[in-house]
């Protein structure tokens, strides 16, 4: 037994994320810890909103509420969707907490008092009809790399280069469209990461299991010149953490706060904190101190290819250069992008589908499933309806629902709902029986390695092995000549639904739960031993026949959704 943390990034307050958003980090996040904990591992795995910065803002802004009135209700929103999406974190925090603001201002006083703070005197754009400095999204023009004209004040996201406000050619104000602008002396703190390259150099080249998507994105940063520059960890902004060296003031940074990706990380360790602070656990140290037992901790990080840099250079540069003992991550899992239709997901075009309007047409395993079968590892996938529907169609409907609802009633039909208890097993059930030991040994070798497609098709595989059982077995046809040789099969089979149940439970925990109550079990151990697993229900134990449990998606419906979710979100 291992303990386990896994974090998923945390999103952004500002809406309900998407199902590009969901695949990217919480779901296959929430994958593994499922099957961790299903292999008996200790688990603690943690999820928060990202509050602080200028989307929060800009978005409370547009509600027309207060800043923290609007985080407080949408974190509520968020926290409620995801576990209707089945997360099952330990604990859904938020950035905002009180945890995270001293947790960001001790490292800062840390940081500070190693040397790797420098105080910046720097020229930022301040808008004079607005009066106020204009950082990050606050100020939008075009591209000094691209000439995309769209491009924000942090970043462009049409080739992805980080930017600084300053750059930005004919820049504009998103507050008031105004182009009243001038550049102002304010003082800034830089964390200087610069100094620490060689460490996170040795530190990625160690990590030779990583996948080649996260270390070819640090290797780039770390050697494309720009990639590990100091960089301004505070703003001119109003909400967020109030910069302060540890508990004290930190002069000439009266009114400032720190940018969002310097205290969204460490809100992966004060979440523990709230978890605790929340009743749910007792000791967040033994997680996330060397010193308190977290070096036989296992940290897995989940997250989509654009925050890459972020926690395999700036998020380890703080945890180094604060010189205390805390936890570095393990192994980080990131993905590519999911594209909608032929186009881009689009939060501000309300173009894809919301988590919150996936949940309006069909339940969570329909969506965890597709997701996470077509998840894009090693290149970007696209989301169509078409390949939706017939995954769901052929994989959930035909293979795994068939199979349980013909077995079930089958047995029903001939020898009640009971699992029957004569017949002995013969070559067929044994080749079965050992089909199936290999093939979940590949299947936990593939989750081991968080291969999260393969893995998928592994399952797969594990249920169509029963499929074809079924239909080159044929109990039916066994059964006007056999009926003894039909019950042995019948009982075979039926002990494939608890198997089923618990290896499958990581990707679709709805119907996981309704096939284990049907054949009246509460819990179903891992199937270490397959020969001894599929011997769970006793003969005699008795069943129900369970409702459906995946519809087909008709032809119809796939256009409607097509259409309804092509453009303007209502
Ligand atoms: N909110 C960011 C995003 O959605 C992710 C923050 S992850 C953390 O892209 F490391 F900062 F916590
Ligand atoms: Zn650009």
């Amino acid at each position: 037994m291992t303990r386990h943390l896994i974090t998923s990034a945390i999103p952004y307050i500002n809406g309900v994320k998407h199902l590009g958003n969901l695949v990217g980090s919480q779901l296959p996040a929430d994958l593994y810890a499922r099957y961790l904990r299903g292999r008996g591992h200790e688990v603690l795995f943690l999820c928060a909103t990202d509050e602080h910065g200028t989307p929060a803002e800009l978005a409370a802004a547009k509600a027309g509420k207060p800043v923290e009135e609007y985080c407080a209700e949408m974190h509520e929103v968020q926290a409620d969707i995801a576990q209707r999406f089945g997360m099952s974190f330990d604990h859904f925090g938020r950035s905002s907490s009180l945890q995270n603001q001293k947790l960001t201002q001790h490292f800062a006083g840390v940081l500070a008092d190693q040397g790797l703070i420098e105080e910046v005197t720097e020229q930022q754009v301040y808008s004079n009809t607005d009066g106020r400095f204009l950082p990050d999204r606050y100020i939008e023009g075009t591209c000094p790399n691209c000439g995309f004209d769209s491009a924000r004040g942090d970043q462009c996201d049409n080739c992805t280069k980080q930017l600084d406000p300053a750059d930005l050619i004919n820049p504009r104000s998103t507050i008031s469209g105004s182009t009243d602008l001038e550049k102002r002396d304010t003082k800034h703190l830089f964390l200087r990461q610069s100094q620490m390259k060689d460490r996170l150099d040795a530190w990625i080249n160690s990590k030779t299991n990583w996948p080649i998507l996260t270390t070819s994105i640090a290797k780039k940063w770390l050697h494309d010149g720009d990639g590990l520059r100091d960089r301004g960890i505070t703003r001119d902004l109003n909400w967020g953490v109030p910069v302060k060296r540890g508990d004290a003031d930190w002069p000439g940074m009266e009114g400032k706060v720190f940018y969002v990706w310097f205290d969204a990380p460490i809100e992966y360790i004060a979440c523990s904190q709230e978890w605790v602070d929340a009743g749910k656990g007792t000791d967040w140290q033994r997680w996330w101190r060397t010193d308190a037992g977290a070096q036989d901790v296992r940290y897995t990080q989940f997250m989509g290819k654009d925050n890459v840099p972020f926690h395999t250079l700036s998020f380890p540069a703080t945890i180094m250069g604060s010189a205390e003992p805390w936890k570095l991550v393990d192994y980080i899992k990131s993905f590519n992008y999911l594209t909608y239709d032929g186009g881009q997901f689009s939060t501000s075009r309300g173009r894809g589908v919301f988590m919150d309007q996936a949940l309006d047409i069909l339940p969570a395993d329909y969506w965890r499933w597709w997701l996470l079968s077509h998840a894009p590892e090693t290149s970007d996938a696209e989301f169509t309806w078409e390949n939706f529907q017939s995954s769901v169609n052929k994989d959930l409907a035909d293979v795994l629902g068939n199979f349980v609802s013909r077995i079930t009633k089958f047995c029903r039909s001939k020898f009640g709902e009971a699992v029957p208890t004569e017949g002995t097993y013969g070559d067929a059930e044994i080749a079965l029986i050992d089909d199936l030991s290999t093939r979940v040994t590949a299947y936990e070798k593939q989750m081991d390695a968080i291969e999260v497609r393969k893995s998928a098709q592994e399952l797969r595989a594990i249920w169509a092995a029963g499929n074809e059982y079924l239909q080159a077995q044929a109990p039916w046809t066994t059964f006007k000549t056999d009926p003894d040789k039909a019950a042995a099969q019948v009982r075979l089979a039926l002990n494939l639904i608890p198997l089923y149940a618990r290896l499958a439970e990581p990707f679709i925990p709805e119907a996981s739960a309704k096939m284990l109550s049907a054949m009246k079990l509460s819990d179903m151990p891992w199937p270490d031993d397959v020969p001894s697993a599929l011997q769970h229900l006793a003969p005699g134990h008795t069943f129900e026949v369970p409702e459906v449990l995946f519809a087909k998606i008709t032809d119809e419906d796939r256009d409607t959704w097509q259409e309804r979710f092509a453009g303007k979100r209502d």
